[in-house]
């Protein structure tokens, strides 16, 4: 697989007149010279990886489990099942929505590895910790936490979404996205892990952001649920 990555995620957007959506971007890109990732909402999953071609799927959030007594969960065998290579874990909604703390996302992250997923692990802080300067050190905590011991380049990926840019059209400039990812670089230097970054990227800014140093493709949410928005994204990193 490529090691840039252009990441979609779909959240709880989506039903089965979307897979329009990806027929087009298949058509956009049928042998991208980069991984393309969706992640569509669970009910859609295995519709669209039967018809994915080369484009990746992967789920938004797994149990820790394998399987059990947890109603309305999914499990990442079950995701790998339905197609998936890849799950997002830690993604900020789930931190915030649903109380993840960093060991649970580790619990989720080494479950997907048991699949044969690879893990998107998503860390960033708040606006009221970057604002009190205490960005890098909640990132060191996050990754510290978050990230089994098992990780490797092949079975994750990072993904810096800062979570006030996510969903708001706010984007952090080039030099903030540049220290936190030669800071991660940094943290994991033993792992030649992919880093995304995410939050606000659009085919207007992503060229500026492939070129930051350490920054090996994009997670993105709502420029992905449109196959005419999501293309210039890839084609931006292609061209990175
Ligand atoms: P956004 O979401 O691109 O809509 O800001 C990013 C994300 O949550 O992954």
């Amino acid at each position: 697989m490529p090691r840039k990555i252009a990441a979609g995620n779909w959240k709880m957007n989506g039903t089965e007149a979307s897979l329009a959506e990806l027929a087009a971007l298949t058509a956009n890109h049928p042998a991208p010279s980069v991984s393309v990732l969706l992640c569509p909402p669970a009910t859609l999953l295995a519709r669209m990886s039967a018809t994915a071609g080369p484009i990746a799927t992967g789920g938004q959030d797994c149990h820790a489990a394998v399987s059990g007594a947890h109603t309305g969960d999914t499990s990442a065998q079950m995701l790998a099942d339905a197609g998936a290579t890849y799950c997002l874990t830690g993604h900020s909604e789930r931190r915030t929505d649903h109380s993840e703390t960093d060991a649970i996302v580790a619990a989720k992250s080494q479950a997907a590895y048991d699949a044969g997923l690879t893990a998107v692990i998503c860390i960033g802080e708040t606006l009221a910790e970057r604002e009190a300067g205490t960005t890098l050190a909640v990132i060191t905590a996050q990754l510290d936490g978050s990230v089994p011991a098992t990780a490797n380049a092949q079975n994750t990926v990072i993904a810096y979404e800062p979570v006030w840019a996510i969903g708001t059209g706010l984007v952090p400039t080039t030099d903030q996205i540049a220290e936190v990812h030669a800071h991660i670089r940094a943290q994991l230097s033993d792992k030649d892990i992919p880093l995304l970054y995410g939050g606000s990227v659009k085919g207007t800014n992503a060229a500026e952001i492939f070129a930051v140093p350490h920054v090996d493709g994009a997670l993105v949410g709502g420029a992905s649920l449109k196959a005419a928005d999501f293309s210039p994204i890839i084609t931006a990193l292609e061209n990175a």
